[in-house]
């Protein structure tokens, strides 16, 4: 059975302060939960150690939303995967719409990314998604598994086996619109069996596949109870204590439910 796993992306709101706050009062409201879900926190960079200082040996991981492939070099602005491997982050997303859209990030810079994240021992979750016309048009598909062509080149079978894809419609990304748990199981059902194609029944079980997209306490249990769902990436409603400590516990009911 695969392990859900819920990561907040707090994208680029917060201070170290505020930060700090929302980590502690999740620490305080799992401290006495026995878990079998996986959590993590996406502070924006300037945020990230103090992240990972306030959750050693605690049941969050953290991640950064961002990434060069580079290991170092004259790329103004970026930062590297060990300079996040010295600051202890273990996940890092990938290829999120907001960065394809306003940054200009190609599939193949995911893909140099994922080789570059695993390569660095860090765990990626790398986003697709259409756009609300091509949701419209019927093009959903054949784009995410264009998008999973593009990302996935030469990523051998042992690797693909481990990744964390996200399944993010654009269209339901901060607008409170959210695809039904039927839409979303279709897609994340269409995406294992694309992995299939590409790998095999294996490497198609094992992947873990989020939804994301408006995911809420009060939709999380029936976006995450469907089959090919294994977790969600959760925007607004990870900066939220009750919100995200709710989707976590929905995950963690459907854990102990399925086992
Ligand atoms: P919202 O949950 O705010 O819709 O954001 C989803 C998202 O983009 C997570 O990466």
């Amino acid at each position: 059975m695969r392990k859900q796993i819920i990561a907040g992306n707090w994208k680029m709101n917060g201070t170290i302060a505020s930060g700090s706050i929302l980590i502690e009062a999740f620490n305080s409201f799992l401290s006495d939960k026995e878990l079998n879900v996986d959590v993590v926190v996406c502070p924006p960079f300037t945020a990230l150690e103090r992240a990972v200082c306030l959750t050693r040996d605690k049941h969050i991981e953290v991640g950064a939303q961002n990434m060069d492939y580079h290991d170092a070099g004259a790329y103004t602005g970026e930062v590297s995967p060990l300079m996040l491997n010295e600051v202890g982050v273990t996940y890092v997303i990938l290829g999120h719409s907001e960065r394809r859209e306003y940054y200009g990030e190609m599939d193949s810079m995911v893909n140099e990314k994922i080789k570059s994240a695993f390569h660095h021992n860090i765990q990626p979750i790398v986003c697709v998604g259409e756009s609300l016309a091509q949701w419209e048009a019927n093009e959903t598909i054949s784009f995410i598994h264009s998008q999973l062509d593009g990302a996935l080149k030469d990523i051998p079978a042992e690797q693909a086996s481990e990744l964390i894809i996200a399944y993010e419609p654009i269209w339901a990304i901060g607008t409170g619109r959210t695809a039904t748990a039927d839409q979303a199981e279709e897609v994340c059902k269409s995406i294992r069996q694309y992995i299939n194609e590409l790998y095999n029944g294996n490497v198609a079980d094992k992947v873990r596949i989020q939804y994301g997209g408006s995911v809420k306490a009060d939709n999380a249990l029936k976006i995450l109870s469907e089959p090919n769902i294994d977790g969600a990436l959760v925007g607004g409603a990870s900066l939220l204590v009750d919100d995200f400590t709710s989707i976590i516990m929905a995950a963690q009911e459907l854990s102990v439910t399925e086992s």
